[in-house]
């Protein structure tokens, strides 16, 4: 052992730790032994557990998974002290400013950012994929028309799985590559019929000569009694927010998505597990909360009894838009997002901009509050995305379904990446047990 430093944890196992193992002392057992230390390309170390059971019956417990790594990826780096955000090593300050959706979608899948050709290739792909079975339509009907937008969309895309049974297999490279394509393509389709359906409009199909996110836009609000006129303004924007949303290494809608993926479940039924873990307020529900917390909040001078109330343990009232697993810094996201805000709705001249107004002055006095700041809450990505969604014309009940269309791209990626593992096994975590010992049965006439 090398520069031992010893970790005193009490009378738990005494853990000393090298630059390549950690020694555990199991004080109950007085067993001693050592576990291997896997170094990342970039970032934390972590301790290589997959024996410790079967090895030496011992267990680890992180019901949150907050000190877990559950899997090697390529894909996404988040360095949650810095605030920074890497995919594929690209900076997403880089990638909002200088690549489109769908050039940061191809990036995601295939691990490079593509040249002309590779690009133009996947985006014909892309757009030839975008239109759905004709049969889909009737899905909608099912729903009353006042069901929020998320529930159509976890059922609609579970249902894709009972269309395209030619891209189910999942041992076939070629079937992995089209179902790829195909949830990515048909994922705005399928959300601005969800809104359409909503609000009682015929549905919108596909255009061929538009841009993704211009397609997107022109789906949800175009009508057939007269030419939808996109704002470039509005496309950039549409398409800056997908890349915003796209990815974000192991959050808890993707690790459902591996989680379902790793029983072998079709891949359009682990998109829809994803769809229904991401609608959660914790997690991607968050930018619908936002602006409806905004909208209560109302005013300026109120905004010292939402803080009061978010710090009130008695309270379960959280500050929506603020905080993070990983970030203990402001998340990259929301900084692009906030200085889009200001674009928008000045593009769009609009010149009153309470919920902008509201919003930052939340962030100024709560960046200043000795509660928020000792515990490094900061506004996450959805604290600023809801204002331009509902700038743009977005009901709040579509914020995360645009959120599920732009991740899409995110969960397919890490799917595929898990599938292609060697290494891949079903996942299957235990548990730390804390019921009844066995005990005799009691008939019910003794009970
Ligand atoms: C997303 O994982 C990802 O990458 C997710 C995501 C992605 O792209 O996939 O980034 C998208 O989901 C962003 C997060 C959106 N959710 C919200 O904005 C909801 C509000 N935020 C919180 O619920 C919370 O911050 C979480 C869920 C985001 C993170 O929760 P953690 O990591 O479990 O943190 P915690 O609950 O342990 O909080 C630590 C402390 C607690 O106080 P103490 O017990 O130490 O006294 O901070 C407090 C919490 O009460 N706290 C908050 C707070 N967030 C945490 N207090 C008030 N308001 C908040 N928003």
């Amino acid at each position: 052992m090398t520069s031992e430093n010893k970790i005193n944890l009490g009378n738990k196992p005494t853990i000393q730790s090298d630059s390549d193992s950690v020694t555990i002392i199991d004080n109950k057992t007085q067993k001693r032994f050592d576990l291997s230390v896997l170094s990342p390309t970039v970032g934390d170390r972590s301790i290589d557990i997959r024996k410790l059971y079967t090895e030496h019956q011992l267990l680890t417990y992180d019901p949150s998974y907050s000190s877990t790594a559950s899997c090697d990826s390529k894909i996404t780096y988040i360095d949650g002290e810095r605030g920074v955000l890497l995919h594929r090593g690209y900076t997403i300050q880089d990638l909002a400013s200088k690549s489109t959706f769908l050039e940061v979608a191809y990036l995601l899948l295939q691990g490079h950012l593509p040249n002309q050709n590779e690009l133009s290739t996947f985006t014909n792909t892309i757009t030839h994929h975008t239109m759905v079975h004709e049969q889909l339509q009737f899905f909608y009907r099912g729903f009353r028309r006042d069901a929020h937008p998320m529930s159509i969309m976890i059922g609609v895309v579970g249902a894709l799985s009972a269309f395209y049974h030619d891209s189910t297999d999942i041992s076939d490279p070629q079937q992995r590559m089209i179902a790829s394509h195909r949830l990515i393509a048909k994922m705005p389709t399928i959300a601005a019929m969800a809104y359409k359906y909503s609000i009682g409009q015929p549905f919108v199909y596909p255009q061929n000569n538009l841009s993704y996110a211009a397609n997107f836009l022109n789906m949800t609000f175009a009508v057939p009694a007269e030419e939808y006129k996109l704002n470039p303004v509005v496309v950039k924007a549409m398409d800056r927010i997908f890349i915003l949303h796209a990815d974000h290494e192991q959050n808890a809608s993707t690790s459902t998505v591996r989680l379902a993926g790793s029983s072998g479940a079709n891949p359009f039924a682990c998109i829809a597990a994803g769809i229904a873990c991401l609608w959660g307020p914790a997690h991607g529900g968050a930018n619908e909360a936002v602006v409806n917390m905004l909208r209560e909040i109302g005013d300026k001078k109120r905004i010292p009894e939402f803080i009061k109330k978010a710090k009130d343990k008695n309270s379960s009232f959280r500050l929506m838009g603020f905080g993070h697993r990983v970030y203990k810094n402001y998340d990259p996201r929301a900084a692009v997002l906030k200085e889009s805000c200001h674009e928008v709705l000045n593009a769009l001249g609009i010149r009153n901009q309470p919920l902008l107004e509201l919003a930052m002055e939340l962030e100024r006095i709560a960046l200043q509050d000795e509660y928020f700041v000792e515990r490094k809450l900061f506004p996450n990505v959805d604290f600023y995305s809801g204002i331009i969604l509902q700038a743009i014309g977005f009901p709040t009940s579509m914020f995360t379904v645009l959120f599920a269309l732009a991740r899409t791209v995110g969960w397919v990626a890490q799917w595929k990446e898990m599938v292609e593992d060697p290494s891949l096994r079903i996942g299957r975590p235990r548990q730390r047990y804390m019921g009844e010992p066995q005990r005799p049965y009691i008939p019910i006439e003794k009970r």
